[in-house]
């Protein structure tokens, strides 16, 4: 179906409770509604944002468009939690009203200050030639969970020498000071970030452009940036467009990921870092954001989906959910990802087994399922390749694998059911070099998420397999190994 101009950015108030009755009824039909991740009740989602702990409760928000699985009038909608792992549907959180954000709430952050949890957002505006103009907006939340947009907004102009692809600001506070990165184009069409500060979150002063070891040449527009330190490091996080695919890497439309090295320098504005590393290497993530909790974690949430594709779920109404709140540590320069140790309460009937698999395929049959937490331990490895197949029908399965030849693991959706984007091709890689590998994966309806060897690789994918396809094997190919695994059905 196409959509309109009008049809994408008709208000709420434009619509009849029928239709959306209609629309919710398509999606209820859907055969690959998720289980245990957030996913709009109806239209799309894409980024995670305002992700937050605050009076008690993690709040974490994300874009959506109600109306269909396409990008149209965005608006925040809220979900709340206090472990992380139930989420409650709280309802709409910010709704685009005004003449700063007519054209969609976009994405932006939240921080606590004087009791209210701030939210700063971009408005995204376009004027009757469809000329875009962002405001960067500020909207508050009190303990009794009331949001309020203020009147105007904080920032209202592009600083000059940027485009009007100006957006998705990240605040943190550093001492007295409040600051914030926001995701910038220059006029020469290459990404870039520029830094903010403020002692109030309502007036801000623009310091200038961050001073990075990417150079002028890494993409053409650095969406939703991130800053935070962790183990005495600073980590700068962002979603850069425009990166060619090369070998492994840079595999999907668009990437995201850190570099990570000394504190930034704030009088300079300058980051010194190591390479640029992306943070997950399967098919469907983006836009991630983090937020620190009351424990002093760094917790990471990300948009399980990407922008300009066609998904199987869009002829039911709906598109996306978000991916596992991710627990960030450092370990060897890199950050290491781990699903919050919270999600361990969604484990219920657990099976177990120790297998020696030698060339051949073993289908572990009181292990089958579609929704599910799987860890698999690989040792004493010979084979040149051994792994899983998860989800597995009759013409259906979902690979991932270890070549132990080339030192690479692997995650081939070719045959996982029914087939999108496969122009991005439906195999990814990345390097790793270990003597025992281990996958812990989560298996939703229409998802797999693997966490490799404690979290130093990560790989997501959608798949969109049939009802009956849940069959796991394990297998080897060239030598053995020995696998143990151990699988829990989700509460
Ligand atoms: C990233 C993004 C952001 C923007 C939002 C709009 O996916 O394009 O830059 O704020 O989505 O929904």
């Amino acid at each position: 179906m196409e959509w309109t101009k009008e049809q994408r950015y008709r208000t709420l108030n434009d619509v009849s409770e029928e239709e959306i009755q209609g629309l919710a009824k398509l999606v209820s039909q859907c055969p690959w509604r998720q289980s245990f991740h957030i996913q709009p009740e109806t239209g799309l989602l894409n980024d995670p944002n305002g992700f937050s702990f605050f009076n008690g409760e993690y709040h974490l928000f994300y874009q959506w468009f109600p109306l269909g699985p396409i990008h149209g009038l965005k608006h925040w909608y809220h979900t709340k939690s206090k472990d992380l792992v139930h989420w409650e549907n709280v309802g709409m959180g910010i709704e685009p009203s005004n003449q700063f954000d007519s054209h969609g709430a976009y994405s932006g952050s939240g921080i606590e200050h004087d009791g209210k949890l701030y939210f700063m957002y971009t408005g995204n505006t376009r004027d009757e030639d469809w000329n875009r103009h962002p405001y960067q907006c500020l909207a508050v939340m009190t303990r009794d969970g009331g949001i309020v947009k203020m009147d105007a907004p904080v920032i209202t102009e592009v600083p000059s020498g940027y485009t009007d692809h100006f957006r998705d600001p990240k605040v943190w506070k550093n001492g007295e000071l409040f600051y914030a990165v926001i995701g910038a184009q220059r006029e020469n069409e290459t990404g870039s970030v520029v830094l903010y500060q403020s002692r109030d979150l309502k007036d801000w002063k623009f310091m200038g452009e961050v001073k990075t070891g990417l150079g002028e040449d890494f993409g053409y527009m650095w969406e939703c940036p991130d800053y935070f330190e962790i183990e005495g490091q600073g980590v700068f996080l962002f979603s850069p467009q425009g990166l060619k695919a090369k070998g492994d890497s840079y595999q999907n439309i668009y990437q995201s990921g850190y570099v990570i090295g000394s504190p930034i320098d704030l009088e300079n504005m300058e980051l010194k870092h190591g390479a640029f590393h992306e943070l997950d290497r399967g098919f469907d993530f983006y836009a991630p954001q983090t937020t620190v909790d009351h424990q002093g974690r760094r917790i990471l949430v990300g948009w399980m989906g990407l922008p300009e594709i066609d998904y199987p779920t869009d002829k039911n109404g709906w598109a996306h959910c978000l991916t596992l709140p991710r627990e960030l540590t450092v370990k060897g320069g890199k950050l290491i990802q781990q699903p919050v140790d919270e999600l361990k309460l969604l484990r219920g009937k657990k099976v177990e087994t120790s297998q020696k698999v030698e060339n051949e395929a073993i289908c572990l049959d009181n292990f089958e399922g579609d929704v599910y937490e799987l860890l698999a331990e690989f040792s004493n490895n010979t084979a040149d390749e051994f792994g899983l197949e998860l989800r597995v029908g009759e013409n259906e399965k979902s690979v991932i694998k270890y070549d132990r030849i080339a030192k690479k693991v692997v995650f081939d959706r070719t045959e996982s059911g029914e087939p999108f984007a496969e122009e991005f091709g439906t195999v990814r890689k990345c390097t790793l070099d270990a003597e025992k590998i281990s996958f812990r994966i989560f298996v939703d309806v229409s998802s797999i998420e693997v966490f490799v060897n404690g979290g130093e690789e990560v790989f997501t994918g959608r798949i969109f397999p049939g009802k009956t396809s849940n069959g796991i094997t394990v297998f080897s190919r060239g030598g053995q190994t020995n696998v143990q695994a151990v699988k829990w059905d989700i509460k």
